[in-house]
């Protein structure tokens, strides 16, 4: 179920690639976004430069990742409704410490997943997860709804990053040398998936507080 990608290539180490993990959960899992929306919607935040992001976002957990035009940050209310998060589902919570621990991290207990959802055309730029407090837990990512190429550089924001196809169930686990990586997606293609219609949906698990 796991294998270390590109073992010869220097910045792919810390990356654990596991391809339909969550395969068998998917539709359940689908089912409980669309539950955690109803409380807390999607939204396009704006970068502190005051640009709105590609991808919409959402939070479940104690806390959330907000970006507004005082930075990015954890907050435990959700600004549009000044509501405390919807709670993290059971399920998010066991297959992000089930995945942790196949990706070496035994123990994991995600406070937060941040939900983000893709339309045809949207993407991250290469970016750095480095909001949290401690950096020794891992990120737990799992993908569903339609395909995209992730990528994965290395420390610096110059590293060549490599692209890795995730489809809908496929998770991913990095953390400790590479817990700093820079990572993104590239623009999402066109198409409708069975569980999702035209769009692809990421959870990314973090520990942030
Ligand atoms: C992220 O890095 O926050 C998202 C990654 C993804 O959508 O696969
Ligand atoms: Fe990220």
């Amino acid at each position: 179920m796991s294998q270390n990608l590109f073992p010869d290539t220097p910045f792919l180490h810390g990356l654990t690639y596991m391809p339909g993990f969550a395969l068998g959960e998917e539709a359940e899992l689908v089912r409980v976004v669309l539950a955690v929306v109803k409380a807390a919607p999607f939204r396009r935040m704006k970068t502190p430069g005051g640009k709105e992001m590609s991808a919409a976002m959402t939070n479940c957990g104690v806390t959330g990742w907000v970006s507004d035009a005082k930075g990015y940050r954890y907050a435990r209310r959700d600004p549009l409704s000044g509501e405390p998060w919807p709670e993290m589902p059971d399920i998010f919570r066991s297959l992000a410490a089930r995945a942790a621990a196949v990706g070496g991290f035994a123990g994991f207990v995600p406070d937060v997943a941040l939900i983000n959802r893709y339309e045809p055309g949207a993407k991250m730029t290469l970016h750095q997860d480095v909001d949290e407090q401690d950096f020794s837990a891992p990120i737990v990512s799992v993908s569903l709804g339609l395909p995209a190429f992730f990528l994965w550089g290395g420390p610096r924001r110059t590293d060549k990053p490599a692209r890795l196809f995730l489809e809908s169930g496929d998770v991913l686990v990095w953390g400790g040398a590479a817990r700093k990586f820079f990572h993104g997606v590239a623009p999402v293609k066109q198409g409708v998936h069975r569980l999702t219609g035209a769009a692809r949906l990421n959870l990314t698990f973090r520990q942030a507080l």
